[in-house]
């Protein structure tokens, strides 16, 4: 079945929305956004820790990061703190009514960030807004690929190593994680459906579904090197322990 993003955002049931930016990216930015940058590519650890902080260097004057794409953005909140650390990012939304929020935003960060949202599907190939036919330096995925039916895993794996170029990276914010958040998960839906007398066809559906960061994986490696895992992340207080962030290096 798939989920009518549209109708729950016109409704305002954006139970996912935190509203700020995922404090896992806030602080991958405040700590690693180097990391990626491709001239500095001899300064990533083959393997290692993101949990181990990096300094920054001073000598860099560079006023843009790279192209950065956000799929599913949502609200924005991802969207404009990428924006504001340098970041010249495209959001994608599917829903028109998540664009209109997004670009509101977008509007009122001032003139200094580079930002754009437009509405399409991720998986439209080719696309036909022109910001998605060049592959960005960076696609981030906060509670996106989770939103999404898990058959559509192996699809959204191909498509974001398509938007992604060579030597890019993939920064997974990857939520929710194991099978304790199942229960919650399936939890949170039974508990949306108390008093309405509607079924679920599947109590422990999602969105969000679970992750299986070793299912990702398989997914994932045909396209591009694992290039940094940290488990402890900065979280939300609902969301503590749940969350992992990957970064992943377009092959
Ligand atoms: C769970 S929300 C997450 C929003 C945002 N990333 C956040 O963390 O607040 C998932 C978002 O993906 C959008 N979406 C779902 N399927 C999509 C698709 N195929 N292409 C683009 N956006 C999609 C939905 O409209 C929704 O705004």
């Amino acid at each position: 079945m798939t989920f009518a993003w549209e109708d729950a955002w016109q409704r305002g049931a954006t139970p996912w929305d935190r509203g700020s930016v995922a404090p896992g990216l806030a602080w991958w930015l405040g700590q690693h956004a180097e990391a990626l940058l491709p001239r500095r590519l001899e300064d990533v650890p083959q393997s290692g820790s993101l949990a181990t902080p990096r300094v920054p260097h001073a000598c860099d004057t560079r006023t843009t990061q790279g192209r950065a794409l956000v799929p599913g953005a949502g609200h924005g909140h991802d969207v404009l703190a990428l924006a504001h650390a340098g970041w010249d990012v495209t959001a994608v939304d599917i829903a028109p009514t998540a664009v209109v929020a997004c670009a509101q935003r977008i509007a009122t960060a001032g003139i200094n960030v580079q930002a754009r949202v437009i509405c399409a599907d991720f998986f439209e190939s080719p696309p036909k807004a022109e910001a998605l036919q060049e592959p960005f330096d960076l696609l981030f995925d906060y509670t996106f690929c989770c939103a999404l039916p898990p058959a559509l895993r192996a699809a959204w794996a191909q498509t974001c190593a398509t938007r992604i170029k060579q030597g890019g990276r993939l920064l997974h914010l990857a939520f929710p994680l194991d099978e304790r958040q199942r229960s919650a998960a399936t939890l949170q839906s039974l508990s949306a459906l108390v008093g309405t007398g509607r079924v679920p066809v599947d109590p422990g559906a999602g969105p969000p579904f679970v992750l299986d960061l070793h299912e990702l994986a398989t997914r994932l490696m045909p396209y591009f090197v694992l290039e940094d895992v940290a488990v402890e992340v900065p979280s939300a207080p609902d969301r503590r322990g749940r969350e992992a962030l990957l970064l992943w290096r377009r092959r």
